[in-house]
């Protein structure tokens, strides 16, 4: 529901018993981000009162084409210029009507005439009515002829007047995921994505382990923005308490060493790496076999080797993949990604100061720098959802 964010909805509501579930709708729009303004026909106003609307929407309901302190305020022409989008439901077997023959009027056709915004219909009536042939018509012509009309539903089932049949509008979170549905961009439409994230667990003994306070929200965000974006997405991840996004494969692993084979696997597989994993540096020389008992000695000492580069190795293959790597920096921020960007081979790299406690690591929010060869692009502090969704449109600009 995310890219409902700041897109601005015009809901129009016609007369018809399902008017109660618009308000349902409304305040899911509302709880997604969206701004919504509501519509209502005259016989909308007889199911439910302009003031509900009002008041789960935040902005005042409009409702007439001839009232000149409404058309003062936001008139009919700045209104369809306003829109992104515009959802009828319930839409009935007269506005369906209306809007086929192109006829103006009320505020809610007129606006439909007027608008370049996609128009999403969701129809709303007694089953013998939908099963009319003047509306079966009347849709037919409105989906084959103006193609920026679209049907949602009807959802069959039993009716409000006790009739069983086609005829019900689709329940509001439905209709409310088919309209954050049409704001995917689809950017990496085709693409397979792989991301590393999460921390890496390095074993001491079978009881212990190294690891650092990655959360793996950033990678995850990632990967659902990828998946968003059309992307078929593996998630290779370290131990976290996230759950799998949705529609993303994931393999979990706990080593460095794991986190290589597992990435390697199918990487011939893969179009964009992103590496958003903390791997870490070093892991104990030998993992003993029993639990370390400590002596009698003060100290104790570890003898560390360096762990594999995952995302060197990605990028130094033949036919490597879009290589996107992290630089998690507390100091001289810009110049170590740059130098990473070119030690390890990459195509981006995505500069974060874990320096700053209101970004980084477990916190929700977030601020990077994206740097390439030839440009760099700062990205202001915002929710890691938000961020990941930058990132993915502009690796997306950046592909070849
Ligand atoms: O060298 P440094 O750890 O700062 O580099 C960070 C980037 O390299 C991140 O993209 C991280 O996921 C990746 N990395 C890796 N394998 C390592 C260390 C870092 O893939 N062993």
């Amino acid at each position: 529901m995310q890219r409902l964010t700041n897109k601005r909805i015009i809901l129009g509501i016609t007369g018809g018993i399902a008017a109660y579930k618009s308000a349902e709708l409304v305040r899911l729009y509302k709880k997604a981000g969206a701004d919504v303004r509501v519509v209502m026909t005259a016989a909308a106003m007889e199911f439910i009162t302009p003031l509900t609307l009002q008041a789960l929407s935040g902005n005042m309901v409009h409702s007439s084409l001839l009232d000149p302190e409404a058309e003062a305020g936001m008139g009919h022409i700045e209104l369809a210029r306003w829109a992104d989008i515009l959802v009828v439901a319930p839409a009935t077997a007269d506005f369906i009507a209306r809007l086929h023959s192109g006829m103006a009027n009320d505020l809610l056709t007129t606006l439909c005439l007027a608008t370049n915004a996609p128009i999403y219909v969701a129809p709303a009536m007694n089953q013998a009515m939908w099963r009319a042939p003047q509306t079966q018509h009347n849709v037919a012509q409105l989906t084959q002829q103006i193609p920026k009309t679209t049907f949602w539903g009807p959802d069959a089932g039993e009716q409000a007047c006790g009739d069983i049949g086609p005829g019900r509008m689709m329940e509001a979170q439905a209709i409310a995921n088919l309209t954050a549905n049409t704001f995917s961009k689809k950017l990496l439409c085709g693409k397979t994505v792989h991301i590393t994230a999460g921390p890496t667990r390095e074993a001491l003994d079978p009881v212990r382990y190294i690891s650092n306070h990655s959360s793996g929200k950033m990678g995850y965000a990632i990967a659902s923005a990828a998946q968003e974006a059309g992307a078929k997405v593996k998630l290779i991840s370290g131990p976290v308490n996230l759950p799998c996004p949705d529609k993303v494969s994931r393999v979990m692993v706990e080593s460095a060493e794991q986190m290589l084979e597992a990435v390697l696997s199918e990487l011939d597989q893969c179009d964009i790496f992103i590496g958003c994993a903390a791997v870490a540096d070093f892991k104990p020389s030998s993992i003993a076999t029993n639990k370390i008992k400590k002596g009698a000695d003060h100290t104790m000492s570890l003898l560390l080797v360096k762990n594999p580069d995952i995302i060197a190795r990605v990028a130094q293959q033949p036919n490597k993949p879009f290589t996107v790597g992290f630089a998690a920096e507390t100091q001289n921020l810009l110049e170590h990604a740059r130098a990473k960007l070119s030690s390890k081979n990459l195509d981006l790299i995505a500069a974060n100061d874990v320096g700053n406690s209101e970004i980084g690591f477990n916190s929700d929010a977030n601020a990077l720098t994206l740097i390439s060869a030839h440009q760099q692009l700062d990205l202001a502090q915002t929710s890691k959802t938000r961020l990941a969704q930058q990132l993915i449109e502009h690796i997306a600009h950046l592909m070849p």
